[in-house]
């Protein structure tokens, strides 16, 4: 590769040179010109294009051979590596006639090998070239070979029936957008929570004092009894029961505990991932540092600087996912469009997120009497550019957030409307977050029946947004948003004080 350029550069220079110095001209070129005599300023315009391309050349060699040093030790010696399944597998996957979807299911499949959230910003950048690189090579091959199975006749439009009407696609689709109202507990699970709500006490002796200032969606007077972080078990007699709400704290523990993968031993848990990937932690000590965050952080303050970031609607929560059958239970949806963020100031960038995933949470707890409390996201990327892209530290902490605290919260992410960037965007995010979450995203597909049944289902037709094809014209103003009654405003320096009283945050 280094080779190779280099040369070519080399003969543009000899080329360059022959033709620059008019005075050295050789005969041969000297004849030309007096058969053909051009004016004096295209000659000029001719010698500028030649140095502008060899300028562009030497430029570009150079940067191909800067990245190509910077990242062959990086590349070879690094032992944590994004592997794509073999071309093989991929020919052979049966969902292939999926589309675009089914690119993405690939995706899904990566494996990123333990210990990659310790890689160095550049090791990300030379993944990234690197797999572009090798994606762009993956995609040339997977159209060619479409081509050449056109001839076969592929449902691409499952969707669609005989009237040429598309259909929602089947909520089993996306088991995770919906959440029953009522999940049934094993034995053994009813027994762990016990466990932990027991231990949980013990340890943080003021802990039932602290958990009633932190409910979701921040602590006001009106705030419904539904919304409690920590719920006291009620009793068995009341109407909207089920086996997690007559256990103290039932929901919340339920969630921790499924994310520990339901432990054996409670004294060793490898939650949360960045403080006790390695050595294990007590499990109690997961909820007492959300706790300790919830204290600190405050993640429903509404502060001036979030509303200046969140001004054209970067992030808002509006509706919610329809139900399973017979239940209510449904998740609320937050809307995410980065390409509008107003202005990009990491902390509180990342501040308006999680105060609107926070709120959706409350809603959703609302709206489900305390047994859900779960959001799906729709992120648009449109109009997103690299000056909208915030930085990897930025979204290392913000992924760090959402998963030491938001266990479990997260039903489905839709990514709509992705382009290049936004492509780019998701490889650096894909390895900071854990396979759980992986599995949870869906890149939804171009094709316009297909991408409407996918919203139909996971949102509701009502729900769909007038800038995704759909009916609902809701209209974000900024103002408004912040002015509803369950908004806790705070100032900036608050909002801030976390990055020193909490600096595993920071
Ligand atoms: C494709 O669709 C047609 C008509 O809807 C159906 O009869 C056929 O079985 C489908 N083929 C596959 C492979 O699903
Ligand atoms: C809970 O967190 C606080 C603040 O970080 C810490 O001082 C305390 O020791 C923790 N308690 C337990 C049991 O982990």
């Amino acid at each position: 590769m280094n080779k190779r350029t280099t040369s070519s550069t080399s003969s543009n220079i000899s080329t360059f040179s022959s033709s620059s110095s008019s005075r050295r001209r050789r005969p041969r070129k000297e004849e030309n010109d007096t058969e053909h005599p051009q004016p004096r300023n295209q000659g000029r315009a001719k010698y500028f294009l030649l140095g502008f391309s060899v300028a562009t050349i030497l430029l570009t060699g150079a940067a191909i051979t800067t990245t190509y040093g910077m990242c062959k030790g990086v590349l070879t010696s690094s032992s944590c590596r994004i592997t794509l399944p073999t071309k093989d597998s991929q020919r052979t996957t049966p969902k292939r006639k999926r589309g675009l979807l089914s690119l993405f299911r690939k995706k899904r499949n990566e494996k990123i090998e333990p210990g990659c959230s310790h890689l160095e910003p550049k090791d990300y950048v030379c993944q990234w070239i690197q797999h572009s690189l090798q994606e762009m090579l993956s995609n040339m091959r997977f159209v060619r070979s479409d081509n050449r199975m056109s001839n076969q006749p592929v449902n691409v439009t499952a969707t669609t029936d005989d009237t040429g009407n598309h259909q929602p696609r089947p909520k089993t689709d996306f088991p995770t957008a919906f959440t029953s109202e009522a999940l049934p507990l094993s034995p053994h699970q009813t027994s762990l929570i016990e466990d932990l709500g027991q231990q949980i006490r013990t340890v943080v002796p003021d802990w039932e004092e602290r958990v009633t200032e932190i409910p979701w969606g921040g602590p006001r007077n009106d705030a419904p009894r539904s919304t409690q972080w920590w719920a006291p078990a009620s009793p068995s007699t009341s109407k909207t029961t089920t086996p997690l709400k007559q256990l103290d704290g039932g929901n919340l523990l339920f969630s921790y505990l499924r994310i520990m993968n339901w432990p054996q031993d409670l004294r060793k848990v490898y939650f949360p991932f960045k403080a006790c990937k390695k050595q294990g932690c007590p499990a109690p000590f997961a909820l007492n540092h959300t706790l300790n965050f919830r204290e600190i952080y405050q993640p429903w303050l509404v502060t001036p600087t979030m509303k200046a970031v969140n001004a054209k609607g970067l992030v808002y929560h509006q509706g919610f996912s329809p139900s399973l059958d017979g239940e209510h239970a449904p998740h609320g949806i937050v809307w995410l469009r980065p390409g509008l963020v107003a202005r990009l100031d990491e902390v509180f960038y990342a501040r308006t997120l999680v105060r609107e995933l926070e709120r959706s949470v409350a809603l959703s707890m609302e709206q489900s009497r305390g047994r859900v409390g779960k959001f799906n996201v729709v992120v648009s990327g449109k109009d997103f550019s690299f000056g909208a892209m915030p930085s990897l530290r930025g979204i290392k902490a913000f992924v760090t957030i959402l998963q030491d605290h938001y266990v479990d919260r997260l039903g489905v992410v839709l990514l709509a409307d992705m382009g290049r960037i936004c492509e780019i965007l998701l490889k650096l995010f894909l390895p900071l977050i854990t396979e759980e979450v992986r599995n949870k995203i869906v890149l939804v597909p171009h094709d316009k029946n297909e991408r409407q049944a996918i919203f139909e289902t996971v949102l509701g037709e009502d729900n769909i947004p007038t800038w995704l094809g759909g009916r609902n014209d809701y209209r974000f103003n900024v103002d408004q948003h912040y002015a509803s009654d369950d908004a806790i405003y705070g100032t900036d320096v608050q909002a801030t004080e976390y990055l020193s009283l909490m600096p595993y945050h920071s």
